[in-house]
């Protein structure tokens, strides 16, 4: 049999049990387990309980027995990054609040095509490494899933190429990395033909090619004037889902227009929403797409947050995730933007850490994580403090003691 650990005592556990995926949540709705302990059988979580009754247990190999304060939470899913690419967007950076516009940086050589000469310039060797460094650098700071999109390379090719590092990235990197296909991000500037010229080559080509070699199951569109319309995505999206590709969109960015077609393409997610109304708002309410907000492009571009507040009261489910790409929001820290967007939405302590855990798992289709269950994934971030709310109160600034991931302790600060 194998052996188990036991872990803790945790002054609270908090489970996340229990939270339904959709709609508002109080603080007072968090399971916490206090003076807890956590039994991990090879990569999951078989036992959580009080730790002084887990210790009788005879089935225990083993028990780490923590000094002081600890709270314990799932780990953090991040379930939006582009932390694939080559090269910088300093400039960018520096332009945009010198007052320079999207299509004056554009015109200056910046924007999305920067980052797509930059990748393309990048072996996927060198693609592979710089992924996994950030990925061991986000789960430091607690997250254990990564989803990484594709999208700076643009032809058949180049898009096999950030794929194919991506995958090859997950075998080292700490974290879980979940790959999605985002060639329709932007109608690449070299390509002779239409947008939906474009679409039918990718679909054609490329898809086939993401089932053979498992490089992706989820296919992603920016929908937005500067790049594809919803007219555009249409037979592309079909062709997605009659290869049962899962479906996710960029949307509502700038202009209202992708929630709409993520649902009615019925998306995992529809991600970003800045500009989403009241409209937009109803729509992902009664639907079973995920919303995703972004506050890390809010950020970059200095645009309004996505309507958290809104959306939640109106019944939608609302995951957060950091969108960690090097043009719209180069920060890359989930829990800061997390904090951060709770203080301008005024969201609960229970709905930000519900939509960077259980939501955002679900905003990638994964039902092993996202809580801590017996059954479940052991992935959990431990940080010093006798209360859970000192985590998004320090807006990112505490940082987890120690972080588990398949029942491994792959991060500890703790000495
Ligand atoms: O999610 N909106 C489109 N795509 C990215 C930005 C990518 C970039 O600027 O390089 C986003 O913000
Ligand atoms: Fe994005």
């Amino acid at each position: 049999m194998e052996k188990s650990t036991l872990i803790g005592p945790f002054k609270q556990i908090i489970t996340m049990t229990g939270i339904p995926i959709k709609g508002a949540v109080k603080d007072s709705e968090l399971h916490i387990v206090s003076d807890g302990g956590i039994i991990i059988t090879g990569s999951t979580i078989t036992k959580i309980g009080d730790f002084e009754l887990l210790k009788e247990s005879d089935k225990i190999a083993e028990t780490i027995t923590l000094k002081g304060n600890h709270v314990c939470v799932p780990g953090f899913i991040d379930a939006h990054t582009h932390i694939c690419f080559g090269g910088s967007r300093t400039k960018d950076y520096a332009m945009r609040n010198a007052g320079k516009s999207y299509l004056e940086i554009a015109h200056a050589g910046g924007g999305i095509w920067d980052t797509v000469t930059q990748t393309r310039k990048a072996t996927q060797e060198e693609l592979t490494k710089s992924t996994i460094k950030l990925a061991n650098r986000h789960l430091k700071n607690g997250t254990t899933t990564i989803e990484v999109k594709s999208g700076y390379g643009l032809s058949i090719d180049e898009e096999l190429k950030m794929l194919r590092a991506i995958k090859e990235a997950n075998i080292t990197a700490m974290p879980d990395l979940i790959p999605t296909c985002l060639a329709a991000h932007m109608l690449p500037k070299d390509f002779q033909g239409t947008e939906t010229a474009y679409l039918s080559e990718i679909a054609e080509r490329l898809f086939p090619i993401l089932k053979s070699e498992k490089l992706a199951n989820r296919i992603d569109a920016f929908i937005e004037e500067s790049a594809f319309s919803a007219e555009d995505i249409k037979d592309y999206f079909n062709t997605a889902r009659a290869m049962q590709f899962d479906i996710t969109v960029h949307a509502d960015q700038f202009t209202p227009a992708g929630s709409k077609v993520a649902v009615n393409y019925k998306a995992i997610s529809a991600d970003h929403l800045e500009a989403s109304t009241d409209n937009e708002i109803a729509i992902l309410a009664n639907s079973n797409t995920i919303a995703v907000a972004l506050p890390g492009a809010s950020i970059g571009l200095g645009c309004d947050f996505t309507p958290a507040r809104k959306l939640l009261d109106a019944g939608a489910a609302l995951a957060i995730a950091s969108d960690h790409n090097p043009g719209s929001a180069p920060m890359g820290d989930l829990l800061t933007q997390a904090s951060i967007l709770g203080t301008f939405q005024k969201l609960t302590n229970a709905e930000v850490l519900s939509g960077i855990t259980f939501r955002a798992a679900a905003a990638l289709k994964l039902q092993d994580r996202g809580k801590l269950e017996e059954g479940l994934l052991a992935d959990f971030a431990v940080f010093h403090s006798d209360n859970y709310q000192d985590i998004l109160y320090n807006q990112g600034n505490l940082k987890p003691c120690m972080v588990w991931k398949d029942g491994n302790l792959v991060y500890d600060k703790h000495n």
